[in-house]
């Protein structure tokens, strides 16, 4: 059986909730493999509409769902998700739900972090969530990081408190603040840890197991191809690799279980945060895009950036990631437009480019050329094949679908689960 591997093929927020609630439906595992609770998933199943965060979509349908060793955890954010779904109905046990118990925690003096370099950074922010990705990241690869096994040895922690701690004071001091309070620090993890400690095990043998008895597994990517810490819009990303690759080494299967990597992709371009973002609108059109498609930010409640489709961009993400099919969401928020655009290269420099540069100022610099097509009367939202859509519509579709060099493999017409034009199974393929 095929395996499925979700990412987003933009600057994330493409609309992969619903898709993934879809495809869990049909999965017999959920892996998060990357990112933490930055992350933001809309799912509505019929009357009810669950926010996500840092858990696996799959818990919402009682799917085994698994936090992979590339997460960054945060023990309290964790609980309260859980708590919070679970008022709303939904059942997380041992059964259905593990942790990587070689998952790195997101501390309090993380998020801590974020907050004083953002206040001292000025105009040149990176916007981040604020929930401590970077700095709890940095501390992974800084061999410094207290992890999800360490729970089970608080009372050995001392050595490698010494270490983080030498670490984090010097930072504070260097922004004015106090120390870290070992202390609170300490006795906070030991009231959370029992509630973590339930659920840990080295996930990547229980995978085993799973893709062993020929069972579908679905990754489940947060964030977006362009936020990537390599690939992306670098300073202005997020602190891990978004990118499909990952799905192995965040959840510790290999490379060859990642299966067919489906890219989301809007049908425009939206962006929060700080960076640069050449075809972003700030005008009334611009507007209007945020209007229609409800573009604030799940997480922070921040108010997106909005523009045209960038076919450059994608496609670059979509051949760094090694997309097999992409899945089209919110074409229905294009409905209505006279006119609508689509970027199909650069200009920086005199020069005609096709691909996005690397260096943040050219980033920065580049120009947007664009192709315009006529835009489509009547309405895409809730379409379930392509006789009920608008003849432009199609070929705006399949405009995109050359431009990126990447077929379309569903087309989503709404937030429902139903609404969704399947032209390649993934699972199938
Ligand atoms: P961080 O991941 O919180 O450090 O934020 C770094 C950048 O990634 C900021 O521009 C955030 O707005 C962006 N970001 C992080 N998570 C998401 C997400 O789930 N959707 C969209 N943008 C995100």
């Amino acid at each position: 059986m095929a395996n499925v591997t979700v990412i987003g093929a933009q600057w994330g927020d493409e609309g992969k909730g619903k898709i993934v609630d879809w495809l869990a439906s049909r999965a017999d595992a959920v892996v998060r493999f990357q990112g933490g609770h930055n992350a933001g998933h809309t799912l509505v199943v019929g009357e009810q509409v669950y926010k996500l965060s840092l858990l696996p979509s799959g818990i919402v349908t009682g799917t085994l769902s698994i936090i992979g060793n590339g997460v960054v955890l945060d023990p309290w954010a964790l609980k309260a998700e859980i708590e919070k779904l679970e008022g709303q109905g939904v059942v997380i046990n041992t059964e259905n739900f593990a942790i990587a118990d070689n998952c790195p925690l997101i501390l309090p003096i993380h998020g801590e972090l974020d907050m004083m370099r953002e206040a001292a950074a000025g105009a040149g922010k990176i916007g981040t969530t604020g929930r401590g990705i970077g700095p709890a990241y940095e501390d992974k690869v800084g061999r410094r990081a207290i992890r999800v096994c360490d729970l089970a040895h608080l009372d050995h922690l001392e050595p490698q408190l010494d270490r983080l701690c030498a670490h984090h004071d010097a930072l504070r001091a260097g922004f004015g603040e106090p120390m870290v309070d070992r202390a609170k620090l300490i006795a906070a993890l030991k009231e959370i840890a029992p509630f973590v400690l339930q659920y840990a095990q080295p996930v990547w043998k229980r995978l085993k197991k799973v893709r062993k008895a020929g069972a579908r597994i679905l990754f489940e990517g947060a964030q977006g191809v362009l936020l990537d810490v390599d690939h992306g819009t670098y300073p202005f990303v997020t602190s891990s690799n978004t990118v499909s690759g990952t799905a192995a080494s965040g959840s510790g299967l290999g490379p060859s279980a990642t299966g067919f990597v489906l890219g989301i992709v809007k049908a425009y371009t939206t962006r929060v945060g700080s960076g640069p973002f050449p075809t972003e609108l700030e005008d009334a059109t611009g507007q209007r895009l945020g209007e229609r498609g409800h573009e604030f930010g799940t997480v922070t409640g921040r108010k997106r950036r909005c523009g045209w489709f960038d076919a450059v961009l994608v496609r670059q993400s979509c051949a760094i990631s090694g997309v097999t099919g992409i899945a089209l969401t919110k074409v229905d928020v294009l409905d209505g437009f006279d006119t609508v655009k689509i970027c199909t290269g650069y200009r920086l420099n005199g020069k005609v480019l096709d691909y996005f540069p690397s260096h943040a100022a050219d980033q920065a610099n580049v120009e947007p050329i664009y192709e315009e097509m006529d835009g489509w009367p009547g309405t895409t939202a809730g379409a379930r094949s392509w006789a009920d859509l608008p003849a432009q519509a199609i070929k705006y579709i399949q405009r995109v679908q050359e431009l990126i060099e990447t077929p379309v493999a569903l087309v989503s017409t709404s937030p429902e689960r139903e609404d969704t034009i399947l032209v390649r199974d993934p699972f199938q393929d």
